[in-house]
């Protein structure tokens, strides 16, 4: 089993495998990702392989402060600096910006796009990992391509664990979604995955941005790569509450405490509750990991509770309609 403590030797080591071309996990605050070295363009083929993600779809670079931009972007005009100084109060944070890629980047990271998502995570183990390795680090959430993103060290284990020398434990994700994804690159900025930073939040900060809906089309995927419609989907079929579930026998449920847990024409089998009371950050928090939880025990559905899509509900929103895609086709 290769999840270890975090300690100062087991960071050090981790720095050096990554220095030396290798994968590692690490936590953040949203989810776990899988590092390498974004300069080294057979280190990240390598999390392609092990994630079994196909070549087109872009990752994020990992930074531990502003300082470091440059050498990812190259020179940015001032417009973009502005834009990026009006939201420093998310970063280090669970934000990624898509900015303009620089082109000393190996290509393979930006799935060949001329842009590049980054991001400063603002949890310590990340931030002394990358400062340790002294290099900037490209990570996708440390899944198996489309499965739900992990949250815990174990999540990692179960999905990846015989592809990694080292998974460093450091406990349950605070947030538990990924990181929100706003692109600057046109004048009115896009955001592209909802997240912990929410929408409210951003347009506070830079005034309106527009909203991009999950892809429909095969085409509309490949240029919003961050949109693939039918992702986080866990193997048992899952429906929104209040679908038909007729045709199931075995039914579990996830509450966000909004919707009952009784009802007098479906008979749960299992219900976890992820807040008393429809609290969001609980719910964020604890989502995944019962998504993993239920897809192990042989259900035939999963239902999941909803609520409304705002501040971070637009997040939650988002990654149970996207684990629903696939049933409802
Ligand atoms: O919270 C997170 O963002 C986690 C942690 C590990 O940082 N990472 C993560 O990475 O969720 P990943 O690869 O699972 O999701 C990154 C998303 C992908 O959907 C990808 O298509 C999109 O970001 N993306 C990356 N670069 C992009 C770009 N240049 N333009 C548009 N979308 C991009
Ligand atoms: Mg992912």
């Amino acid at each position: 089993m290769s999840i270890v403590s975090p300690t100062y030797e087991n960071i050090v080591k981790a720095a050096q495998i990554l220095r030396s071309g290798g994968l590692v996990s690490f936590p953040t605050e949203t989810v776990y990702g899988v590092g390498a070295n974004a300069l080294d363009e057979s280190a990240v083929k390598k999390i392609f392989a092990v994630k079994g993600r196909p070549a087109t779809n872009p990752l994020i670079v990992h930074i531990s402060s502003l300082a470091d931009l440059p050498a990812i972007t190259g020179p940015l005009p001032s417009l973009l600096s502005t834009k990026i100084e009006k939201l420093s109060a998310f970063w280090p944070g669970p934000l990624s910006l898509v900015l303009p890629a620089s082109p000393s980047l190996p290509r393979v990271v930006t799935a060949g796009l001329a842009t590049v998502a980054v991001r400063i995570p603002s949890h310590p183990i990340a931030q002394e990992l990358i400062r340790e390795a002294g290099i900037p680090i490209a990570a996708p959430s440390a899944n198996r391509s489309s499965y739900v993103s992990p949250t815990t060290a174990q999540h990692v284990a179960d999905g990846l664990g015989d592809s990694l020398e080292i998974i460093l434990n450091g406990g349950p994700c605070t947030i538990g979604l990924e990181s929100t994804i706003l692109s600057l690159m046109s004048d009115t900025p896009v955001l592209l995955r909802a997240g912990a930073v929410t929408r409210e939040e951003l347009e506070t900060a830079l005034g309106k941005i527009e909203v991009r809906r999950s892809a429909e089309s095969g085409s509309e995927a490949v240029s919003s790569p961050g949109l693939l419609k039918e992702h986080y989907c866990p193997h048992t079929p899952v429906v929104l509450y209040g679908a038909p579930v007729s045709g199931y026998s075995r039914i579990g449920f996830i509450s966000f405490g909004v919707q009952p847990t009784r009802s007098h024409d479906t008979h749960f089998e299992t219900v976890i509750t992820l807040s008393k009371n429809g609290n969001l950050n609980e719910v964020a928090n604890r989502l995944f990991s019962a998504l993993r939880d239920l897809d192990k025990i042989g259900l035939d559905l999963i239902v999941i509770d909803t609520c409304d899509a705002q501040g971070l509900g637009l997040a939650i929103m988002d990654r149970i309609t996207r684990a629903a895609a696939r049933t409802q086709k």
